[in-house]
C-alpha cells in the first residue's frame, strides 16, 4: 500500500499531482495555493476519496471550536467544586446544569445507552465510569470526560482530577500522561500520519514504565460524536492515515501503572485495568491547520 501525496510533502518541481507529467509549479500550484489554507476536498483531487470525507470546512471547524470551548468551559469550573465528598452523580448534574447554561446539550445521555450525561472514572477505571452515589475520597484520581453538543456541533474533552494529598505514585501517572497528550499534539502537522501520534504517546508512557491502553482510540469528531479516522495511542511513525488540513480528532491517551488489558464490569461500560492498578487520560479536541494544529478544547483558564 502507497499512500497519497499529502499536499505538504509535493515540491513545487516535483511531477503534478494531476498526472499531466509536467512540473507542479507549471501546473496546478498557483490553483492550489488558493484553496489549500482552507483545506477544499475538491480542490486537492489527489487525495484519496476517505481522506476527502474527513476534511471539515471552515464553517463546521467554527461550529466544533464553539461546542469545544463550551466543553473547556465546563471542565474549568469542575475545578474548584471537585473535592473530598462530592459524589460523581453530583458531578454529573453540575455538568448537566453547565451545559444546558452554555447552550448546550451533553452528548453521552442515552448515547448507545449510556445512562448519563458525563463519565467519570476513579483510580483503576480507565474510562467510561458511570456517575453514582461514590464519595470521591482523599487520594483519588479522577478523570471527567465532557462532550458537548452546541448547534449540532461536537467538542470532546477530558482531564483527571487530583482529590486532597494523592500519593506520588498516582501524581507522577497523572503528570506522565497529561505530558503523553502534549507529545501526541505536537506529533500533529500536515504531511504527518495518524501513526507518528500514537508513537509519540508510546514512546513516552514505556520511557516511564507505563502501558498504553489498546482497546480504545481517539476519533474524528465532528457532526458525530465518533467519526472516522481511529486515533490510536501506540504505534509507528510514518504509518496509517496521512494528516492533511481540515481534519478535526481527538486525541485521549489512556496510561496504566501496571498492564495495559482491561476488562469491562457488568454494567457493560465500565472499562477497569485488569490487574488493578491506577490508569489516568486527557483527552483534547484538535483540527490539523495548514501549519500544525489547533487544539481547540484549550482551557481559557490555563491556556492547556
Ligand atoms: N467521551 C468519550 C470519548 O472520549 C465517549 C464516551 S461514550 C459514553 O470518546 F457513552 F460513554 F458517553
Ligand atoms: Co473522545
Ligand atoms: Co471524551
Amino acid at each position: 500500500m502507497t499512500h497519497p501525496t499529502p499536499p505538504s510533502a509535493l515540491g513545487r518541481n516535483d511531477p503534478c499531482h494531476c498526472g499531466s507529467g509536467k512540473k507542479y509549479k507549471k501546473c496546478h500550484w498557483e490553483a492550489d495555493q488558493q484553496h489549500q489554507p482552507e483545506g477544499s476536498p475538491s480542490m486537492m483531487p489527489w487525495l484519496a476519496p476517505k481522506t476527502q470525507a474527513m476534511i471539515k470546512t471552515p464553517r463546521q471547524i467554527e461550529g466544533i471550536r464553539r461546542a469545544s470551548l463550551l466543553t473547556a468551559q465546563i471542565l474549568d469550573q469542575l475545578e474548584d467544586k471537585i473535592t473530598q465528598g462530592v459524589t460523581t452523580n453530583q458531578i454529573d448534574q453540575w455538568v448537566t446544569q453547565a451545559t444546558k447554561e452554555g447552550g448546550g446539550i451533553p452528548a453521552p445521555l442515552n448515547y448507545k445507552g449510556y445512562p448519563k450525561s458525563v463519565c467519570t472514572s476513579i483510580n483503576e477505571v480507565i474510562c467510561h465510569g458511570i456517575p453514582s452515589d461514590r464519595q470521591l475520597v482523599e487520594g483519588d484520581i479522577v478523570n471527567v470526560d465532557v462532550t458537548s453538543v452546541v448547534d449540532g456541533f461536537f467538542g470532546d474533552a477530558s482531564r483527571m482530577y487530583l482529590v486532597g494529598a494523592v500519593s506520588p505514585e498516582a501524581r507522577k501517572l497523572v503528570e506522565v500522561t497529561r505530558e503523553c497528550l502534549d507529545f501526541g499534539i505536537m506529533a500533529v502537522r500536515p504531511g504527518g500520519f495518524i501513526g507518528d501520534i500514537g508513537h509519540a504517546i508510546q514512546t513516552h508512557a514505556e520511557k516511564n514504565g507505563y502501558s498504553v491502553v489498546r482497546d480504545f482510540v481517539g476519533h474524528g469528531i465532528g457532526e458525530n460524536f465518533h467519526e472516522e479516522p481511529q486515533v490510536p495511542h501506540y504505534g509507528q511513525k510514518g504509518t496509517g492515515q496521512p494528516l492533511v488540513p481540515g481534519m478535526v480528532f481527538t486525541i485521549e491517551p489512556m496510561i496504566n501503572q501496571g498492564k495495559w488489558q482491561m476488562r469491562v464490569l457488568k454494567d457493560n461500560w465500565t472499562a477497569v485495568t485488569i490487574d488493578g492498578s491506577l490508569s489516568a487520560q486527557f483527552e483534547h479536541t484538535v483540527a490539523v491547520t495548514g501549519t500544525g494544529v489547533e487544539v481547540l478544547t484549550l482551557s481559557p483558564r490555563h491556556g492547556r
